[in-house]
């Protein structure tokens, strides 16, 4: 049984039914089956129950009469309100942000989302401990100790309670944790380094949980993974190196997915992911325009970009899974900054959202016009694969191009400035 309560909150585009839907697909993804609603209207979660006590009853013989064996709150609980909860509803009670980063566990993709999530459970679960065991010790023991008390012979002070115990096995695991990620972190930076050094244009995937970020990345990067640059492929498996149509080429990079009433432990362990989009010199969402909530969703994603200093890059819109949609046209662009619509599964509309993707990446370059000596034929080259070319004239005594070149890469072409436009 899912139990919402309705803020009625003008700051948020999202009301309670939609989130309650959302919670419930969330639900089912973790593997619930969802038999009942609980609703209530306050103006703000009450301190002990979260729903009032007297609907917290009211729920309560609802969902015994339903045979619930779980209850998920909307809302993030406090320790004391979900153990409060548990008493009234004498059933088991979880919310949303437990959901939330079960799920995440289930899918994380790489090493460091794996060791990001752990540790962002563990967050989690060191403030609640005291209500599990407390609630154990009550209902008879039988909680996992044995073992571990057992492990704990030795390291133990006198006295110590298991709970102590749990806490501080929680905390050295958080500090075990906390030291793989800096290791990874290390190694992000020294990636970054790598790709600064490239002066490839930074493009980073982002969007609502679920929206296809995923499917459109492996699609777009499918092909490249044949020529694909080492360098990278070793180093993290979310970033590829891209050559669009015009012969230009990006990093892609694929970050993790947003979503409403992000629990806070996740954005803190998330931090260094969330930092690649910080980074990015542009940003591609997907926005499933299928779904009825599109516009709220990507309102969440432009509110967590703002909260990371990302909300004003450049930016592009794949309105995706538009092989749902009845009428393509249904795909309103007019809502979305340089939208393009596509489907990631059948590989649709992939062309003009490369060239939309091409122009924005020239518009971050400055506009030059070279003379290139023959002798230098690696220039030309160069400056088809990381620039953008308007005209190229072959000359006399050169090459002529007018284009678009990556700040970085000027100081390298500044010996061939042109003036004279052409000498034809
Ligand atoms: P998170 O990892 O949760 O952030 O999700 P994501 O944004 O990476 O989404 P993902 O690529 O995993 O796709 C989510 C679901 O949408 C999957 O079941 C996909 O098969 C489906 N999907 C993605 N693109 C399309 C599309 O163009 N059309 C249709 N019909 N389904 C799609």
């Amino acid at each position: 049984m899912l139990i919402a309560v309705d803020r009625d909150d003008p700051n948020s585009s999202w009301d309670a039914t939609d989130s309650l839907a959302e919670l419930a697909a969330l639900a089912s993804t973790a593997g619930a089956e969802v038999v009942g609603t609980a609703i209530q209207r306050l103006d703000k979660p009450d301190n002990a129950t979260y729903l009032g006590k007297g609907r917290a009853r009211q729920a309560a013989d609802e969902a015994k009469a339903l045979g619930v064996t779980l209850i998920i709150a909307d809302d993030e609980l406090s320790p004391s309100q979900q153990r409060q909860l548990e008493e009234v509803m004498e059933c088991r009670v979880l919310d949303r942000t437990a959901l939330i980063l079960d799920i995440f566990a289930q899918h994380a993709r790489t090493r460091e989302g794996q060791l990001q999530v752990e540790l962002a459970q563990n967050e989690y679960r060191l403030p609640r401990l005291a209500g599990s065991s407390e609630h154990l010790s009550r209902l008879g023991g039988g909680s996992r100790g044995a073992a571990g008390v057992g492990g704990a012979i030795g390291a133990r002070g006198p006295g110590e309670t298991k709970l102590e115990i749990d806490r501080r096995r929680v905390r050295a695991r958080i500090a075990q944790l906390k030291r793989e990620l800096e290791e990874v972190r290390a190694h992000r930076t020294r990636q970054r380094q790598l790709r600064m050094g490239q002066a490839l244009p930074v493009v980073a995937v982002v969007g609502y949980t679920n929206a296809g970020k995923s499917t459109l990345f492996n699609a777009l990067t499918a092909s490249a993974v044949l020529v694909e640059d080492k360098l990278f492929a070793t180093l993290d498996p979310t970033t590829r190196h891209l050559i669009l149509p015009s012969k230009q080429e990006v990093l892609l990079t694929d970050t993790v997915g947003f979503i409403q009433k992000l629990p806070t432990a996740l954005v803190a362990a998330f931090r260094a992911t969330l930092e690649e989009v910080r980074e990015a010199d542009i940003l591609l969402e997907v926005v499933d325009i299928n779904h009825e909530n599109a516009v709220e969703q990507s309102e969440t994603v432009q509110q967590v970009l703002g909260e990371l200093g990302a909300g004003d890059k450049p930016r592009l819109t794949a309105l995706n899974k538009v092989d749902l949609l009845d009428d393509p046209a249904e795909a309103d662009r007019s809502l979305f900054p340089n939208a393009v619509p596509i489907s990631a599964l059948r590989q649709e509309g992939f062309a003009e959202l490369m060239d939309v993707l091409g122009r924005i990446v020239a518009e971050t370059m400055e506009p030059v016009q070279v003379q290139i000596p023959f002798e230098r034929g690696d220039l030309v080259e160069l400056f088809h694969r990381r620039g953008r070319i308007r005209e190229e004239t072959h000359l006399a005594n050169g090459t002529y191009i007018d284009g678009f070149l990556p700040p970085q890469l000027s100081g390298i072409f500044a010996p061939y400035a042109a003036t004279v436009v052409s000498e034809a």
